[in-house]
């Protein structure tokens, strides 16, 4: 039987259980020694047993008992504490270094690549040191299976470590009364295999993270580099905006790749065929508009760059801790689709999720208030102009009836 409801998920934390379970132990001891001693004493010197009180003058080796005993506890429990306390605050100096930013109501972990997360992404069996602050107000992280928690404080740098022992998921909470979201101010711990973490760290850091992924997935990867290599089929780096020439009956043409030359390369490439190079299969059938977007938003350069940045100042400015990207409700409306979406403000006016709108609803969004929420969203006045651009950019990338 283990008193603790979660198990430890790391070796400091089995010392903090073991220190829990001594203190635990000598107090249930003591507990149940007094109370047995009183209700013997009730019995033994109950009046009509022990008419007459007596006094004891001096008991040596009682004294020193009642010395001694609870000495040895206290020191034995001290002990035990402090080496776990020691434990838990000496981080190894080879600990990989995250950075943790704390907001209301949100976490931010940084990587020494520069990527950033709203989910702390970590490989098993490998020291982490969090060095951790706070944008706003006092938070404290949180994270029950590894037994800690230290408070986030503005202005100030404070740490912890861990080492996970098994991959899996562990639950992050903020610890500390930080204002109406506090309860939602959730993340994991997500403790994955050594391969598993350098795929992570690596795909996040160049950011286009996904559409490097539909690349794969799709097979294009195949015959067509990223870097500039020739392989079966032309490169595509740099290819949006290039003439290519287009076999036309014998001879070529020249056609610019722009936005709809890509994506008619994709959906029938042997249509437009470039000089030089064999025939494609067609993904007409086999890709979702969806990804052909993305796919065409990171082929086009600037557009899918933006979006990642987009995303990354909204996980960095908190945003996607209220407002989700999948469909469902958190504490404000989804992202999901709200581009262009009719929204219905506090006073029942009907108002379309244009650019203009969305740029006041970020800004100054008292005034712009979805009926139903809490009025709780601080104004991000702060933002410039491209900022703001850059997480509108990455919401209209966000369609309705996606996942
Ligand atoms: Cu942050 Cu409570």
């Amino acid at each position: 039987m283990t008193p603790t409801i979660i198990q430890a998920g790391t070796a400091a934390a089995a010392r903090v259980d073991q220190t829990f379970l001594l203190i635990f132990g000598v107090s249930a001891a003591i507990l149940v020694f007094i109370t047995l001693l009183m209700v013997w004493f009730v019995f033994r010197y109950h009046h009509a047993r022990h008419p007459q009180a007596a006094d004891i003058r001096g008991n040596v080796w009682a004294e020193i008992a009642w010395t001694v005993i609870p000495t040895v506890l206290v020191m034995g429990m001290f002990w035990s504490g402090w080496t776990s306390f020691k434990a838990l605050r000496s981080a190894p100096a080879d600990a990989m270094r995250v950075k943790v930013t704390a907001r209301m109501w949100s976490w931010v972990f940084e990587y020494e690549n520069g990527r950033r997360a709203s989910t702390l992404y970590v490989p098993v069996d490998r020291a982490v040191r969090l060095d951790m602050t706070s944008a706003d107000v006092l938070h404290s992280f949180f994270v029950p299976a590894f037994r800690i928690k230290m408070d986030t404080v503005p202005g100030m740098e404070t740490y912890a470590w861990f080492q996970a022992e098994r991959e899996g998921s562990y639950d992050i909470l903020c610890a500390e009364y930080c204002g109406l979201q506090h309860a939602n101010m959730l993340s994991t711990v997500e403790v994955v295999s050594a391969e598993e973490f350098k795929r992570w760290s690596e795909s996040g850091a160049g950011g286009d993270e996904e559409a490097v992924g539909l690349l794969e997935t799709y097979g294009c990867m195949g015959c067509h580099s990223l870097d500039g290599s020739e392989e079966a089929g032309p490169t595509l780096m740099g290819i949006y905006g290039k003439e290519r020439p287009i076999v036309d009956g014998g001879g070529t043409r020249t056609v610019v790749a722009d936005e709809e030359y890509l994506r008619r390369a994709i959906l029938e490439p042997d249509a437009e065929l470039v000089a030089g190079y064999e025939g494609m299969p067609s993904y007409k059938e086999e890709m979702p508009a969806e990804d052909l977007e993305k796919i065409i938003r990171f082929l086009t350069g600037g557009a899918a760059r933006d979006l990642d940045r987009g995303r990354s100042l909204m996980e960095a400015e908190g945003c996607l801790s209220c407002h989700s990207t999948d469909g469902s409700e958190i504490a404000g409306p989804t992202f999901k689709g709200i581009y262009g979406h009719k929204v219905v403000l506090e006073d029942g006016t009907e108002v379309v999720a244009d650019e203009a709108y969305l740029a006041e609803a970020i800004r100054d969004p008292e005034k712009t208030m979805v009926k139903g929420y809490e009025p709780i969203m601080p104004p991000y006045s702060h933002l410039n102009d491209e900022d703001v651009k850059a997480m509108i950019d990455y919401m209209r990338s966000l369609p309705e009836g996606h996942d």
